[in-house]
């Protein structure tokens, strides 16, 4: 397994993205600074020293179909999460769809980037880095020495046995797990849906990776795609 170290790249997701033929299953592109660094929605990741910084490949052995792919930030979340929390345990919670939350806040953040039937998936963890006075009611810092290589490792290698499992036809057995974890669930959420706005009460991630939202009485399932939940409403 390759573990490529920058000290400072535009994106390790890009790096990865733009030479993925010299890549093989599980390889890692990290490093210490990001200038460009992505996330989702086209968002910026503001990429400061202290934060793990990292991409893996994942090369499936067959290809995955569109369901199969809107399973992996389930699977990147919860092996992130599990990882996390056998190197020092806390409050950690999985916010649909993507993220890792410790004490209620944003502590990971998750972009998995599909090219032709491979996966990159591109992960930050706030680890030593100090949090902005101006996003500190919504992001978290584990503000540890860890060392940051020993992590990302521990990060693939949890991914890896959760794709496993995965692979072989357990995923109900993962779902629960997630469930168990599932930040959103029974809080009021206020939900966007095209230009319309919603409220609606959280449930449970479905054996699908959508998640259910309860409207005037009514559950109703929702994928990533339809819906954007506010953030700083729940
Ligand atoms: C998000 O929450 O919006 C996802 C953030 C993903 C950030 C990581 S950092 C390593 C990898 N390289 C990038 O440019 N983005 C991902």
């Amino acid at each position: 397994m390759k573990f490529l170290k920058f000290d400072e790249i535009d994106s390790t997701n890009n790096y990865m993205k733009e030479n993925i033929p010299s890549f093989e299953n599980y390889d890692i592109v990290s490093a210490k600074i990001q200038t460009s660094g992505r996330g989702r929605r086209g968002n910026v990741w503001l990429s400061p020293e202290g934060m793990a910084l990292f991409s893996f490949l994942l090369k499936p052995e067959k290809t995955l179909s569109i369901i199969e792919a809107t399973k992996l930030p389930l699977l990147a979340g919860i092996s992130t999460l599990v990882a996390l929390k056998k190197i020092k345990d806390g409050a950690y919670s999985f916010k649909w769809t993507n993220d890792v939350f410790l004490n209620s806040k944003k502590l990971c953040g998750i972009l998995i980037e599909r090219v032709k039937d491979d996966f990159v998936v591109g992960i930050g963890i706030n680890v030593a880095n100090k949090i902005p006075e101006d996003i500190k009611n919504i992001a978290i810092s584990m503000e540890s020495d860890y060392d940051i290589d020993k992590l990302i490792l521990k990060v693939v290698e949890e991914f890896s046995l959760y794709y496993k499992r995965f692979s072989e036809g357990k995923w109900q057995e993962i779902i629960e797990e997630i469930n168990s974890y599932n930040f959103l669930k029974n809080k009021k959420i206020r939900v966007h849906i095209g230009d319309k706005v919603f409220q609606g009460i959280a449930r449970n991630i479905v054996e699908d990776g959508r998640i259910e939202i309860e409207m005037d009485g009514e559950i109703k399932l929702f994928s990533v795609g339809e819906i954007k939940i506010e953030k700083d409403y729940y």
